[in-house]
């Protein structure tokens, strides 16, 4: 049945107008004033904004991590990230050295399959980079649709990759079209802090971030922009939590080099003091890369403002306090690093950035949306509101009021990071594809209705209409 929202204003990267949306077959058919029904369903938006839905470009759904698996699952996280405002996840596909990458992908392609309330696609860990990793890319790129990769210079003896491997990768992504995206911060260097740390009794979460300072993060900005340079090549940088890795995102940028930067709400509304709370508390706001000086929130604000940074991801990867987090009581490095972003992502930029004048409503819609489906191989046919796109929209009111609790929220966790903080701006009804997944703040929609997306290489653009992206 066709569905037409009327009566509410329309925000996109670049335009906001009044306008009714006609939608059928999963898509937005007609954009108009006073379009004709056809019998359609009506839905009325008064009072609210129309925004394309959110796409979140980095979590970590049910992810082995830290000795335990992150408790957010794929139908838990999308339907928290759905009464968020997000309808599309792109979820990190972990892989092992040594096995085929496929088998890695077909274990994700199961976690998610029956349990996505929304539409979802994988970026692809690269631990090394041999030949026989290289014979598998062209059909991974072709068949999956999956075109970014991710590279770990953190996390010593787990994940941590070489330059060798980032450098190879960079090369790879520039001939075969893919986009690099780099956890950056030097992992041997914070290695050997963390052991001078622990040896000196240094236990407690505040060290989990006294260990990890911003030059670190700095340092492997630097290195894996110039790299890029190098390679004339195009990376994303996730999770920028310092002025440090501004300067250097900034700094590549201003040279000319394909280098784009993402930042996390933690790392805007947060900072480091949240670490020293009593009781192993702290524990509950251990990020890599952490939460750092209240100062650095401002420089991020301004990154996001001026264009140095582009895009918000939640980095969600939540695990409860009780029975995860308190692995690490003791030992601050025995901590699961992460936490629970997901359903707040979209509200904090809109309370936060909008509703205090930081960023424009338009600037909003691309650094939540838009300019992710674009530099992820979605756009058009996610991250806008046009003819031919999906009808992945939400109608959000902009003066609803209420306030973050672990009480209120649909993780699974047994906390919020933010806790008690008041936030304007509410998802009031979300559509994936044209179909409730959210109606009046509540949950009506399906484990397993969420499509995988396959998506184009990059710079490349999807016709909206393109059957084969979706299977
Ligand atoms: O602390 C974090 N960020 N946990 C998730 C894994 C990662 O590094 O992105
Ligand atoms: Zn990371
Ligand atoms: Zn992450």
């Amino acid at each position: 049945m066709k569905k037409i929202i009327r009566n509410g204003t329309i925000v996109t990267a670049s335009d906001m107008y009044c306008a009714d949306i006609l939608i059928e077959n999963e898509r937005i058919i007609a954009i108009g004033e006073n379009l004709d029904e056809h019998g359609a369903e009506k839905i009325d938006a008064k009072g609210c904004y129309v925004f394309p839905g959110g796409i979140d470009p980095h979590t970590h759904l049910e992810m082995p991590f830290g000795g335990t698996v992150s408790k957010d699952d794929f139908e838990t996280g999308t339907i928290a990230a759905a009464f968020g405002g997000t309808t599309t996840v792109i979820d990190f596909c972990l892989t092992n050295k040594g096995e085929p990458l496929q088998k890695a992908i077909d274990a994700w392609h199961a976690k998610s399959k029956d349990k996505a309330v929304i539409d979802y696609s994988f970026h692809l860990m690269i631990s090394e980079l041999n030949e026989d990793v290289l014979n598998q890319l062209p059909s991974i790129m072709d068949k999956e649709g999956i075109t970014s990769f991710k590279v770990f210079m953190a996390y010593k003896n787990v994940f941590q990759a070489d330059d060798e491997t980032l450098f190879k990768t960079l090369v790879m992504a520039k001939e075969r079209g893919g986009l690099v995206m780099v956890h950056a911060e030097n992992g041997d260097v914070i290695d050997y802090l963390v052991k001078e740390a622990l040896e000196k009794g240094q236990t407690d979460p505040i060290y989990h971030a006294l260990t990890r300072p911003p030059e670190a993060e700095g340092e492997a900005t630097g290195r894996a922009a110039q790299l890029t340079g190098l390679a004339k090549s195009q990376l994303y940088v996730v999770h920028v939590s310092c002025a440090e890795a501004v300067e250097k995102i900034a700094e590549a940028r201003n040279k000319g080099f394909d280098v784009w930067g993402e930042t996390c709400p933690q790392y805007l509304a947060l900072d480091q003091t949240y670490l020293e709370k009593p009781d192993f508390e702290g524990a509950k706001y251990v990020w890599s890369p952490p939460l750092r000086e209240k100062w650095n929130q401002e420089v991020l604000w301004n990154a996001l403002k001026n264009g140095q940074l582009q895009t918000l991801g939640s980095d969600q990867c939540s695990f409860d306090f009780v029975g995860q987090k308190d692995l690490g009581k003791g030992d601050f490095s025995k901590i699961p690093n992460g936490g629970p972003m997901i359903e707040d992502r979209v509200s904090i930029l809109f309370s936060e950035g909008v509703k205090k004048g930081r960023i424009t409503l338009n600037q909003f819609v691309d650094i939540m949306s838009t300019r992710i489906a674009k530099l992820f191989g979605l756009f058009p046919k996610k991250g806008t509101i046009t003819v031919g796109a999906d009808a992945d929209i939400v109608i959000f009111d902009p003066e609803a009021e209420r306030t973050i609790s672990a009480k209120t929220h649909h993780m699974a966790v047994d906390y919020n990071a933010f806790e008690g903080m008041k936030v304007t701006g509410e998802a009031i009804s979300v559509l994936s594809r044209g179909e409730f997944v959210i109606r009046d703040k509540k949950f009506v929609g399906k484990p397993g209705t969420g499509n995988y997306l396959k998506r184009a290489r990059y710079n490349q653009i999807l016709k909206p209409t393109d059957e084969k992206m979706t299977i």
